[in-house]
């Protein structure tokens, strides 16, 4: 503490009437969006949360983060929550405290950059809705991508928060680009847009405590509105990070509830609660409140979504990040991505590769989308790149940031790789310096004529717009027009410790003998599995809600490998096909070249139709994977024989998407 004779010595207990500090430290709880979106992939339901929220409202948080993130995304799409609705409901269990979400400024709850007209009318329904404080980040730190959402912001009478994601290039804060220096002016910058508060968004967890104290001190010289510490634990700092941001002055910080803390999520607030008690930064919060409130999450809650936790690691820091100052999560990524396609051995390289490739394509930061077009980019060019050739397999991303599209990069984006990007890039070879947006052609109209007689109302149409495809198929499961599928249910408490005990049991040995398999029904499936090159065949029969594996057995030999996809190679992950693809080409007589899924992924929309013609290098069909959309390319000229699939259908790695002849 910046004075220690504050602290109290007869203010040391718990209760929450203990005299109110000079100056608490106010508290933001995550444990409802981030916390959940970091440890269990997003998947907290609403009627998980409704068991905590009236005594969540009673502790005296300064706001309850709940929406924005990949939370509309997840809902719609894996839970079949109308995320809407989870406002409305959450708002009748919290009555006083405020309501935050991450808007993703121009990008909304998406991973593009959308119309001002969709913009507005969603910031607008939001508000209506109950939110009441927008954190609003931008991918690059560009804030004429906040234009549009501000003045809605402000229109709607809501809380502007301003982010500047932190990044860095060097070990610790400080270099050309980020210095503090940097910081300011970006602080200054939203204060002169009319920000309530500014948040700093260590989304990586980069922020080392030193560095942290020397940030906030400047930011609270600098500027007189709040200051609020969102930082990830990812690193192992976080905890340390906060408390020299508390003596620095910080006014507001970001945490979750014990059950929801660590790893890549956040510093737990209850430590935070103690290390401030009786101090002049108290928090005032009543820490017997809060672990009843755990408890509930430990008994009744999460053991629903123990599964979804990566256990794969005894360590819970990830210290990847002091290695090579890149989000670990990113990190990770890139590891998969090189295992699919057998490239492990080259993992040195792209890390030797990833910072060149950022600082060509204008130093930016790395947070979604830009950590993943960084990411695929440099994996491109440690796989593709010779001697003689760099960047030969750009991205149709890579191609979108060098016109300008996603905003002003931290410095300019290297001249020949912006040149060779943009040969022949169907919006213009000449990059853009207007506010990206500008370029956009209203949307919303168009969307609206689309879902007609679908959509109920503008929250049904907004759904749509920003995500048709996965939107479209939420809206037929909401009206009845279509059943949900059976994972998009919600796990009972009752089923996830019947699971939690047989796997207790198979670890232990005692499996269920033969003779208890009950007899095979009419209802079962069939499913083909497969592990590496074999493949079994798995009946599963629906009993009372809980699949179940009836029966497994080798089934037939795999089929050839697909003829491997030519150059040019698809966008994210232009793997040869070399392994056997997982499912076999269609009818005898449709032989040709088949285009494969380069990776799993859920098919967008194919851009052509059994018997159109098309040339090498075509899009044919667009697959989103990774949050990003491929655009894949026709492996060879041709006719297209054969189409496998259709708009909305999840494939695996290997699958023939389409046959060319
Ligand atoms: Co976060």
């Amino acid at each position: 503490m910046s004075d220690h004779d504050q602290v109290k010595k007869a203010a040391m207990n718990y209760d929450a009437n203990r005299p109110k500090a000079e100056n608490p430290v106010k508290v933001m709880d995550l444990t409802l969006r981030d916390g959940h979106q970091s440890l269990f992939a997003t998947r907290g339901r609403t009627e998980d949360m409704i068991p905590v929220a009236e005594a969540m409202d009673e502790i005296g948080f300064w706001a309850v983060e709940t929406w924005g993130g990949a939370t509309f995304d997840t809902m719609h799409r894996f839970l079949n929550e109308d995320p809407w609705e989870r406002i409305r409901t959450l708002k009748r269990y919290f009555k006083k405290t405020p309501f935050s979400m991450l808007l993703r400024a121009q990008n909304l709850v998406g991973y593009r950059n959308y119309a001002d007209d969709l913009a507005e009318a969603f910031v607008e329904r939001a508000a209506a809705n109950g939110m009441d404080i927008f954190r609003t980040f931008d991918a690059l730190n560009d804030y004429r991508n906040f234009e549009t959402v501000v003045r809605m912001i402000k229109k709607t009478g809501t809380h502007f928060q301003g982010c500047i994601c932190y990044t860095m290039t060097e070990p610790r804060m400080g270099g050309e680009v980020y210095n503090i220096d940097y910081y300011i002016g970006k602080a200054k910058a939203l204060e002169e847009m009319g920000a309530d508060s500014i948040c700093v968004k260590d989304m990586a967890g980069l922020l080392a405590p030193y560095d942290a104290y020397d940030l906030i001190k400047a930011l609270k010289g600098a500027v007189s509105v709040p200051i609020n510490l969102h930082s990830h634990f990812t690193s192992g700092m976080s905890p340390m990070t906060h408390l020299k941001a508390i003596e620095a002055g910080v006014d507001i910080i970001d945490a979750v509830m014990t059950p929801y803390a660590y790893r890549t999520a956040h510093a737990a607030i209850e430590p935070l609660v103690m290390t401030l008690l009786g101090t002049n930064r108290d928090t005032g919060f009543d820490i017997k409140k809060m672990a009843s409130i755990n408890e509930v999450f430990e008994k009744e809650i999460l053991p629903k979504y123990k599964h979804l936790l990566d256990d794969s690691k005894v360590s819970i820091i990830d210290i990847n990040v002091l290695l090579h100052q890149t989000p670990g999560g990113m990190l990770s990524n890139l590891v998969n991505q090189l295992r699919e396609m057998d490239a492990l051995d080259k993992i040195d390289q792209v890390y030797k590769e990833l910072p060149r490739v950022r600082k060509e394509l204008g130093q930016i930061p790395l947070v979604t989308p830009t950590s993943q077009i960084v990411g695929i980019q440099t994996v491109n060019n440690v796989l593709f790149d010779d001697e003689n050739e760099r960047y030969k397999n750009i991205t149709n991303q890579v191609k979108d940031l060098c016109y300008g599209l996603y905003g002003k990069t931290a410095i300019p984006i290297d001249k020949e790789v912006q040149k060779k990007a943009l040969k022949g890039y169907s919006r213009g070879e000449e990059p853009i310096t207007c506010r990206p947006a500008e370029v956009l052609e209203p949307e919303l109209a168009k969307a609206k004529e689309e879902v007609k007689g679908l959509a109920a109302d503008i929250d049904d149409e907004i759904l749509y717009a920003i995500y048709p495809v996965t939107g479209k198929k939420f809206l037929q499961w909401k009206y009845g027009k279509e059943e949900p599928p059976k994972e998009v249910l919600a796990r009972s408490l009752e089923d996830a410790l019947k699971e939690e005990e047989m796997v207790r049991k198979a670890r232990k040995g005692e499996l269920i003998e033969k003779a208890k398999v009950p007899a095979k029904g009419d209802t079962v499936r069939t499913f083909n599995v497969y592990v590496d090159d074999e493949a079994f065949e798995v009946g599963v029969e629906d009993v009372s809600g809980t699949p179940m594996v009836a029966y497994a057995q080798p089934a037939m030999p795999m089929p050839a490998a697909a003829p491997a996809a030519q150059a040019p190679a698809p966008a994210a992950a232009p793997a040869p096909a070399a392994k056997p693809a997982a499912k076999p080409a269609p009818a005898a007589d449709v032989s040709g070249t088949s285009l494969a899924a380069p990776m799993p992924g859920m098919i967008v929309d194919y851009e052509k139709n059994v018997g159109d013609s098309v040339a090498e290098g075509e899009t044919v069909v667009v697959l989103e994977a990774m949050k990003m959309e491929n655009a894949l390319p026709a492996p060879a000229s041709g006719t297209i024989k054969a189409i496998n699939f259709k708009s909305g259908d999840s494939v695996a790695k290997g699958d023939v998407l389409c046959v060319i002849g």
